[in-house]
C-alpha cells in the first residue's frame, strides 16, 4: 500500500504521454504563447484585487516602510519562481506544481498539491470576483446607476453590517439585510455581479487560448497605463514629511501585513499551467515568470511610496480602497473613477488567468487517471479542456454568490504557500545533473551549509522575545503561538539538513520563507484548510487511488 501511495511518475513517461497526446491531432493544445505573452499573463495574474485593496491596512500597520514587506515577499516569491522555473524547464507540461510533485514526491503528494491548488485558483478567483463586484458597483455609481444592496453582497457580510449598525445605534435603512426580499422565511441576498463576471470569463476561457491571450494582453496594457497615470499625477502631491518616520511601528508593524501583501503576489506561478501552449516552454516559462515578478515588484513599490507620500500612513486604518482614498483626500475625487476602471480591469485579468489555470491542472490529473477521463477531454474546435473549464465556472461562480471574502483570502494564501513549499522541497529532491542537455534554465547551486545556520541564528536572536512569549502563552485561545513554535521546530530540522547535506540555498530559503508566511495566517483558517485537505483525501481513496494510470499501466 505504502509503495503505491508514493509511486512516482517518471519524467520520460510524462514527456512521452504529452507527445502521444499531441500526435493524435485533436488531443493537443495550441502552441501559441511566447515570452511576451507569458510575461503579460504573469502580470495579468498578479496585479489585481490585492494592490487595490490590501495595501491600505498594510500601510497603516507598517507605515511607508511597508515597501520592505513588498520587497521581502517578492524575494520569497523570487526563490519560489526560480524553483518553478527549474521544474518548468525540466517538465515542460501543463499541471504546474501538481505535475512537479508527481515526479519528485509521488502520487499522494501530487494529489494533495493538486487539491491545494484548487484553493489558489478556484477559491482565489472567488475572492477576486467579490472584489471585482465591489469596484464594479463603484463604477456604476460613478455613472449614476445603483445596484440594490442585496444583489451585490453576501449574506454574512450583510448580516454583520446590520448588527454593527444596531450596536452603533446608526440607521439600518437601505442596508442589504433590511431591504432584501424574504422568500420562504429566508432573506435573499447574493453577489450577482461576482457570479456574472465568472460566467463571462469562463466563456472566454472555453472558446480558446488565443482569444484569452489577446484579452489578457489588452487588459495588462490598459491597467499598466492607468496605474502609470495614477502614479504620475500622484507624484506632484507627495509631501516628503509623510515618509518620516519611515518605520513608525518598527518591523513588527511591517510584518503584520504579511498575508495581505502575499495575496497581491499570488499568480506568477499560474503561467506554468500553460506549458503545453508555449512555443518554447523550457526557455520562455522561466523568463516569463521572473520578468513578471520583477515588473510587479517595481510597480508595487512605486505605488506604495506614492500613496504613503500623498497621505500620512496613520489615515489608512480600515481603508479598503486606498488608491481612490488618497485622491479623495487631495480633492481629486474624479480620479477615483479611473481607479475603479483600472481595478475592474486588473481584477478581470486575474480572473481570466486563474480560470484558464484551474482546468489545466484538472486536465493533468485526469490524464493520470486521478480524475475521470472527461476532465482531460479537449474540445475539437476550440482546443481547450472544455469540460474542466465548465466545472471550474460552476465551482467558482456558485460560492462567489454567497460566501464572505476574508476566510477565502486566508485559504487562498495557505493553499498557495503550501504548493510553494512543496515545489521548493521538490527541487531539493531532483537529481542535480539530470537532463541538463537542452535545458534553457539552470537554478544556480549555492551551498547552504553555513549560510542557513547563520541566518537561522540571526532569526532566533531577532525573535527571541516572541519565542519566549510563545512558549509561555502556548494555551492562548488563538493558537497562533503553536503555529509559530511548529515553525521553529521545522526550521531547525531544515537548518540541520542544510548543514549536513549541503542543500541548494535558493530552494531552502524559499521553503523557510513560505513556511514563515504560512504560520502568520490566522489559526482558525488552518482548521478549514485541514478540513478541505481531509475531504480531498477521501476523494483520492475512493477514486484516484484505484484508477491511477500508474497502478493500471506498466510504466
Ligand atoms: N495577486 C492577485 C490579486 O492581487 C491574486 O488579485
Amino acid at each position: 500500500m505504502l509503495d503505491s501511495l508514493f509511486r512516482k511518475k517518471p519524467l520520460a513517461k510524462i514527456l512521452k504521454d504529452v507527445e502521444s497526446n499531441e500526435s493524435h491531432g485533436a488531443g493537443g493544445l495550441q502552441k501559441v504563447l511566447g515570452v511576451r505573452d507569458l510575461t503579460a499573463l504573469g502580470i495579468a495574474a498578479v496585479i489585481g484585487a490585492g494592490i487595490f485593496s490590501t495595501i491600505g491596512q498594510a500601510a497603516y500597520d507598517g507605515g511607508p516602510g511597508v515597501i520592505f514587506l513588498f520587497i521581502i515577499t517578492a524575494v520569497t516569491c523570487g526563490f519560489t519562481a526560480m524553483c518553478y522555473a527549474e521544474f518548468a524547464s525540466r517538465v515542460p507540461v501543463a499541471g504546474s506544481a501538481y505535475t512537479y510533485s508527481y515526479v519528485t514526491f509521488g502520487e499522494i503528494a501530487a494529489w494533495v498539491i493538486g487539491w491545494a491548488l484548487i484553493l489558489e485558483y478556484a477559491i482565489g478567483n472567488v475572492v477576486v470576483s467579490i472584489s471585482w463586484s465591489s469596484y464594479f458597483a463603484n463604477l456604476l455609481e460613478g455613472v449614476g446607476l445603483h445596484l440594490p444592496a442585496w444583489l451585490s453582497t453576501d449574506p454574512t457580510t450583510a448580516m454583520n453590517s446590520y448588527e454593527e449598525a444596531i450596536a452603533a445605534g446608526t440607521s439600518t435603512e437601505g442596508l442589504a439585510w433590511t431591504t432584501a426580499p424574504v422568500i420562504a422565511g429566508f432573506r435573499f441576498i447574493c453577489n450577482l455581479p461576482a457570479a456574472i463576471i465568472i460566467i463571462l470569463i469562463t466563456m472566454l476561457a472555453y472558446v480558446g487560448i488565443k482569444e484569452s491571450r489577446s484579452s489578457a494582453n489588452f487588459m495588462v496594457g490598459l491597467k499598466l497605463v492607468v496605474l502609470a497615470i495614477i502614479v504620475l499625477i500622484g507624484i506632484f502631491y507627495i509631501d516628503a514629511d509623510n515618509w518620516s518616520p519611515f518605520l513608525p511601528n518598527s518591523f513588527t508593524g511591517v510584518l503584520k501585513g504579511v498575508s495581505a501583501v502575499f495575496f497581491a503576489y499570488i499568480g506568477f506561478d499560474a503561467i506554468s499551467t500553460t506549458a503545453e501552449e508555449c512555443a518554447n516552454p523550457q526557455r520562455d516559462l522561466p523568463r516569463g515568470m521572473i520578468y513578471s515578478l520583477i515588473i510587479c515588484t517595481i510597480i508595487y513599490v512605486i505605488v506604495t511610496l506614492v500613496i504613503t507620500g500623498m497621505v500620512n500612513y496613520s489615515e489608512f486604518n480600515n481603508v479598503a480602497d486606498p488608491l481612490a482614498y488618497v485622491f479623495e483626500k487631495i480633492n481629486l475625487g474624479k480620479v477615483g473613477f479611473f481607479i475603479s476602471v483600472s481595478a475592474v480591469i486588473a481584477a478581470t485579468s486575474v480572473l481570466l488567468v486563474f480560470q484558464i489555470g484551474q482546468p489545466r491542472i484538472w486536465m493533468s490529473m485526469s490524464r493520470d487517471g486521478l480524475l475521470p477521463k472527461r476532465f482531460s477531454k479537449i474540445h475539437p474546435k476550440y482546443q481547450t479542456p472544455a469540460f474542466s473549464t465548465i466545472v471550474t465556472g460552476f465551482i467558482v461562480a456558485i460560492p462567489s454568490l454567497f460566501v464572505e471574502s476574508a476566510l477565502m483570502t486566508d485559504l487562498t494564501s495557505i493553499g498557495t504557500l503550501f504548493a510553494f513549499v512543496l515545489v521548493c522541497g521538490g527541487v531539493l529532491m531532483l537529481p542535480r545533473e539530470e537532463n541538463t542537455a537542452g535545458k534553457k534554465f539552470n537554478l544556480p547551486y549555492i551551498n547552504s551549509q553555513w549560510i542557513v545556520p547563520i541566518l537561522f541564528i540571526v532569526f532566533l536572536y531577532g525573535f527571541r522575545e516572541r519565542i519566549i512569549n510563545s512558549a509561555t502563552n502556548i494555551n492562548h485561545e488563538s493558537h497562533q503561538e503553536i503555529l509559530f513554535l511548529i515553525f521553529i521546530v521545522l526550521a531547525t530540522v531544515i537548518t540541520i539538513a542544510s548543514f549536513i547535506k549541503k542543500l541548494s540555498l535558493i530552494p531552502v530559503l524559499g521553503m523557510l520563507c513560505c513556511l514563515y508566511l504560512m504560520i502568520e495566517i490566522p489559526a482558525r483558517s488552518w482548521g478549514v484548510f485541514f478540513g478541505w485537505m481531509a475531504f480531498g483525501l477521501v476523494i483520492y481513496f475512493s477514486y484516484g487511488y484505484w484508477r491511477s494510470k500508474l497502478s493500471t499501466e506498466k510504466v
